[in-house]
């Protein structure tokens, strides 16, 4: 498979996932977490996809498309080893979504943000709630949900964090 081909895979199973999970929330409260703003192209297909619902999204700088730029209440800047352990006061409720989108290319930086970055997403989720991710995620108390058939091949995971 060429880089361009897993690239056109990656984007078509991180939206079809995504819209997945989406019919799987349903109308089950609360907000969502974007975990990369980068570029904006994920955030912008989650608040089409979740229009009634508060987006929250993290990124050390912003640097995505102007038209794709939440709200100063809805955007949180700096590095999420910080961010997430501190946001707490201005977020009420825990997410039912949490999209992670942080891969780098780089195997071993995966692998250290995936131990930083595993028990804050544990911490954050709410009962019940899911985990889309872009890299597997160490999530003591949550189950792996079957990818839907139209997902093409791709590194994503779905999680889902088991109530009680
Ligand atoms: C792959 S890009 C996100 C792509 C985006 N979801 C989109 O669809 O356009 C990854 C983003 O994660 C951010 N990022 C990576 N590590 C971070 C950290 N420790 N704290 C905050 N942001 C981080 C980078 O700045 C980058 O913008």
């Amino acid at each position: 498979m060429s880089r361009l081909e897993a690239a056109i895979n990656r984007l078509i199973a991180q939206k079809t996932l995504l819209e997945h999970v989406a019919d799987l929330i349903g109308k089950t409260p609360g907000p969502v977490f974007e975990l990369g703003l980068g570029n904006g192209r994920t955030y912008d297909h989650l608040r089409q996809i979740f229009p009634e619902r508060e987006i929250f999204a993290f990124d050390q700088a912003i640097r995505a498309h102007a038209g794709c730029i939440p709200d100063a209440a809805h955007m949180v800047v700096g590095d999420m080893r910080d961010t997430l352990r501190l946001c707490h006061p201005r977020i009420a409720a825990k997410p039912v979504l949490i999209h992670v989108d942080m891969g780098s290319g780089d195997p071993t930086a995966d692998l250290a943000t995936r131990e930083w970055l595993s028990p804050l997403v544990a911490d954050w989720a709410a009962e019940g709630g899911y985990v889309v991710t872009d890299r597997p995620l160490q999530l003591p108390g949550f189950t792996t949900i079957e990818r839907p058939s139209g997902a093409p091949a791709s590194p994503h995971l779905v999680y889902r964090r088991m109530k009680g």
